[in-house]
């Protein structure tokens, strides 16, 4: 979406993976805190996202939507203003239905969700200084047309009050198997691929509920050619820290979330997060990747089901090239610098984990622990673009 912002993927917080309904403004203040104090903001993690929960049950007499009145006592204004003076940015939760996520699913009281209210809302963020609103559709009723026209409204309803908003929609339930239904990029700036995301590799799901980090990796690779700056795909917030998975595979999925252009949005407790993912979170090569300013998303360069290889062109002629082991045994998982869109004859790898450099004349290959990715940067020679091992439907050529 053209909007002004979002030109690279969105980083920051989100309360709903660990929190879910159990938020207040403490907790919340207390994390923004935590991402000055640590490092992460400075690192580019700049959007607090408040997710489902954080309202009043009922609208006031004026049909305005209101703060939860003990989870949030200091109104979303003042939430707002203290994110802002520690230069962070304030994202916030809503439903284009009578209902948000949890008010449908009974976790939550109440029926305020935007529908009929959507140029209100939009004004009320905007006076409240939101930088970010969530759109979730949340029922399966309706038809990708009635999404079309309910995401549509509250786009323009944003764009109507002047104040630069990003927009991440989900359209949940309206999902296929292989993905979204379209390119929203016409849309918003950001919109999810798959169903709910879970501190699982593997939870054996195409795209139903929950999703593991494999399972979403099958969906979002290929639709690598709609991501393009100010639009994203969103294979949703990460897992990272949140245990139910190895450090590897925590490794893994933070290195295919960066190479895919994905929103980075932590949805770990951070004030007591570990060393491991710290490291992660703060690995600055996989954020430089993410945040490239072509906003490319990694092409699929090859998969044989167990070794599958991804490449991503950067704006100074590098190509981020991640191998990915898919299997369950150790295996070495190789490319070469032709089949990334490198010519020459010599080449630099440098290992975002490790940081360490080699040389090669053209083979790019690495031993890959199970569900591990590497992930080099290789730099030298010229670039030309390369082209995905697959085409979306209906699509005549590759990205171009
Ligand atoms: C949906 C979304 C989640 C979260 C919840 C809140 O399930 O996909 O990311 O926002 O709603 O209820």
């Amino acid at each position: 979406l053209n909007n002004g912002v979002a030109r690279t993927p969105p980083m920051g917080w989100n309360t709903w993976n660990t929190f879910g309904c159990n938020i207040n403004e403490t907790l919340i203040r207390q994390m923004a805190d935590t991402m000055v104090t640590n490092g992460m903001r400075d690192l580019g993690y700049r959007y607090v996202v408040v997710d489902d929960c954080w309202f009043d049950p009922n609208r006031d007499s004026q049909g305005n939507l209101q703060a939860h009145p003990s989870r949030f006592p200091s109104g979303m204004r003042a939430l707002g203003d203290y994110l802002h003076a520690r230069g962070l940015l304030f994202g916030i939760y809503q439903s284009p239905m009578d209902q948000t996520c949890a008010q449908y699913f009974d976790a939550f009281p109440g029926s305020t969700g935007s529908l009929g209210h959507e140029v209100q809302d939009a004004r009320q963020f905007a006076a409240w200084g939101v930088d970010y609103l969530k759109y979730d559709w949340c029922s399966p009723a309706g038809s990708i047309n009635d999404q079309v026209a309910a995401f549509a409204k509250m786009r323009d309803a944003l764009a109507a009050t002047g104040r630069p908003i990003v927009y991440s929609i989900n359209s949940n339930s309206i999902h296929e198997k292989t993905g979204p239904m379209r390119n929203w990029g016409d849309v918003a700036n950001l919109w999810r691929t798959t169903e709910d995301i879970t501190n699982t590799w593997n939870s054996g799901q195409t795209n139903g509920y929950p999703m593991g980090i494999q399972n979403i990796v099958n969906i979002n690779v290929p639709l690598s050619s709609y991501a393009g700056p100010g639009s994203f795909n969103d294979p949703d917030m990460l897992e990272v820290g949140r245990g139910g998975m190895t450090d590897t595979e925590m490794r893994s999925h933070f290195a295919l979330w960066a190479i895919m252009a994905a929103p980075l949005m932590a949805g770990n407790d951070l004030r007591t997060a570990n060393s491991d993912t710290l490291t992660i979170l703060r690995n600055q090569h996989l954020i430089a990747i993410n945040q490239d300013a072509l906003a490319l998303q990694a092409v699929q360069v090859s998969n044989d089901q167990t070794r599958r290889v991804l490449a991503k062109r950067l704006s100074n002629g590098d190509v981020a090239v991640a191998l990915f082991n898919q299997g369950s045994s150790t295996t070495t998982v190789s490319t070469t610098a032709a089949a990334v869109g490198k010519t020459g004859s010599s080449f630099t790898l440098r290992d975002t984990w490790t940081n360490a450099t080699s040389t090669t004349t053209g083979t790019i290959s690495a031993s890959v622990p199970a569900h591990g990715t590497v992930v080099y940067l290789v730099s030298g020679g010229g670039t030309v673009v390369p082209q995905p091992t697959f085409r979306l439907r209906g699509e005549s050529s590759g990205r171009c």
